[in-house]
């Protein structure tokens, strides 16, 4: 077995490197992932039983998603105890059981901590609620405005105000999401104990790391002032995010002092060797920067721009190159999320949009920082078809037209059958009308150079290459025509070409380059100085055949 503590990305010479770098990540969304019980929800028990799968598949880290007791409000990220497992997941020997199988296949363990908010039915809150004190102080209260209506203009990611009454008291609690999820008060010192606590917790039991829900969000303007309108607000019954964008978000997250919050944890992480990863979803890159550049906070944050790009190689490499600037060699790459479209969606759907993510899985593979799957990316799958009778995520449910999350939160497909593996019983979110049996994991790996296949080789190619990489920005971007992206790293170059005709791109010191990869598949050619460049396609080529490590 490979030893996990050995660091699959260390650096070639003396210095030792911290184990995160170089290593891919994997998201799995539990309640989709595995059902092991029949209850047709995935669990914890499922995941350990596929944990070889991803060991196979070339992941290092994996990241589940909140499995703590919960109302399942927000499916999991409402909590209502952060150190225990709800029934409907497992129980905790369950949750050491997936630690321990997790580093005895060499890979690590990072799980969602939710410090923004916490379930209504904490008992914290219920105790805030009855007029504790002490608990009362765990949360943000406002007296009403003048009118009676909220105490200001925050809206709430998921429609509606910021803000609910508490009729009780006479003042109103924030809740940055539903109602059933209220804001914790991190002026607070008391919340900050709470959370050293809930951490050494987990960090003794042999968790890895924690990736931080709505990292840039914990603090808020302490005077609690009205957010500028930077556009009119749209119509009645618009979407969530048109309300939200129609705000400049000045008062109500990326405060200065949450990285105050960051800075201790990086203290508590330290002693541990635990990774912090945050969910700071913030669209303008240069604002990243402070999260991760000091090196004293977070230990990486996701790049949410990377999830926006269109197929246009002009702004992948304007939008990537800028993120690569702002992270400092400290950003984690999402392919596709529970939050947005997988990315074979995102990039046109069916045989173009699966070719389109792989090309781009290849280029992210290439950045500095840590790539993350999705799970069921590794298959190519695009957004499952739910019908709106079947919505499941509260955005959807309870803001009618507007785009919800169930698409790419449909389970996973193992193999042909009316539950594809997942499950015995009905599953608690309709797989979709598009999945084919072909999709399946058994169905690919039966099939000589599938996505999965593919997926498989490069990551392979990856954790190869790694330790010869330096862990900071050292990415050279390469003039190139038009429809390219061309990056080197060290002794790396991927060129992709967003194009509609195969490009040739021409090598830098051509005679050094081998190519190794070719996310359409076979191995690329290069002849008179040039690599050729299937359309929708990226191609790896190395300076010499590094030695594995
Ligand atoms: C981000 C999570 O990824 C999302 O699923 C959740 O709804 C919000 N944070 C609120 O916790």
């Amino acid at each position: 077995m490979p030893d996990v503590r050995s660091g699959v990305g260390e650096e070639p010479g003396d210095r030792p490197s911290a184990w995160w770098h170089g290593t891919v990540g994997y998201e799995i969304y539990i309640r989709s992932f595995q059902d092991s019980d029949g209850d047709g929800v995935g669990d914890l028990e499922g995941i350990r039983r596929r944990l070889p799968y991803l060991a196979e598949l070339g992941i290092d880290l994996v990241w589940i998603t909140p499995f703590y007791p919960s109302p399942q409000a927000d499916h999991g990220y409402d909590v209502a105890d952060y150190v225990d497992v709800d029934p409907t997941f497992g129980d905790l020997a369950d949750l050491d059981r997936v630690v321990s199988d997790c580093h005895d296949l060499g890979m690590r363990l990072v799980i969602d901590l939710v410090p923004n908010h916490s379930s209504s039915e904490h008992p914290w809150f219920r105790a805030a609620l009855a007029g504790d004190p002490h608990y009362r102080d765990h949360y943000v209260w406002a007296d009403p405005a003048p009118d009676g209506g909220p105490p200001n203009n925050w809206v709430s990611n998921f429609g509606g105000p910021a803000w609910t009454l508490d009729e009780r008291s006479g003042q109103y609690y924030m809740h940055l999401f539903l109602p059933e999820q209220p804001d914790l008060n991190w002026a607070n010192p008391a919340v900050h104990d709470e959370f050293d606590r809930i951490l050494r917790f987990w960090f003794e039991r042999g968790v890895d790391g924690v990736r931080i829900d709505v990292a840039h969000s914990l603090t808020e303007d302490p005077q609690l002032r009205d957010n500028p309108r930077r556009a009119a607000l749209p119509p009645a019954g618009a979407a969530p995010s048109e309300v939200w964008d129609a705000y400049e978000h000045r008062f109500d997250q990326d405060q200065a002092d949450v990285l105050d919050v960051f800075r201790r944890w990086n203290a508590l992480a330290a002693e541990h060797d635990a990774f912090l990863v945050g969910e700071v979803y913030l669209l303008e890159p240069d604002l990243l920067t402070r999260y991760v550049a000091d090196q004293d906070g977070l230990h990486s944050s996701f790049a949410f721009p990377a999830l926006r790009t269109a197929w246009d190689a002009g702004d992948i490499r304007t939008t990537l190159g800028a993120c690569v600037t702002a992270g400092a060699g400290a950003l984690s790459w999402p392919l596709s999320s529970h939050d947005d479209p997988h990315a074979a969606s995102r990039f046109g759907g069916g045989d173009r949009g699966r070719r389109r993510q792989l090309a781009y899985l290849t280029l992210l593979c290439a950045l500095p920082g840590i790539p993350f799957l999705f799970q069921g990316d590794e298959l190519g799958l695009e957004n499952g078809v739910v019908a709106a009778g079947h919505a499941a995520d509260p955005m959807a449910v309870r803001n009618p037209g507007a785009a919800g999350r169930d698409g790419s939160r449909t389970p996973m497909v193992w193999e042909p059958g009316p539950g594809f593996g997942f499950t015995t019983g009905e599953p608690w979110l309709p797989f979709g009308s598009n999945r084919r049996d072909e999709d399946t994991v058994a169905a690919q790996l039966q099939q000589p150079d599938s996505h999965l296949d593919r997926t498989r080789r490069l990551l392979a190619l990856r954790r190869e290459l790694a330790p010869c990489w330096d862990d900071g920005a050292s990415v050279t971007w390469l003039e190139a025509t038009e429809d390219v992206v061309a990056l080197q790293r060290g002794d790396t170059l991927v060129a992709l070409n967003a194009g509609e005709t195969a490009a040739r791109v021409r090598l830098p010191d051509a005679g050094r380059w081998h190519p190794r990869y070719a996310s359409s598949g076979g191995i690329p050619e290069v002849a008179d100085g040039a690599v050729v460049v299937a359309p929708d396609a990226a191609v790896l080529l190395v300076t010499a055949s590094p030695s594995a490590s």
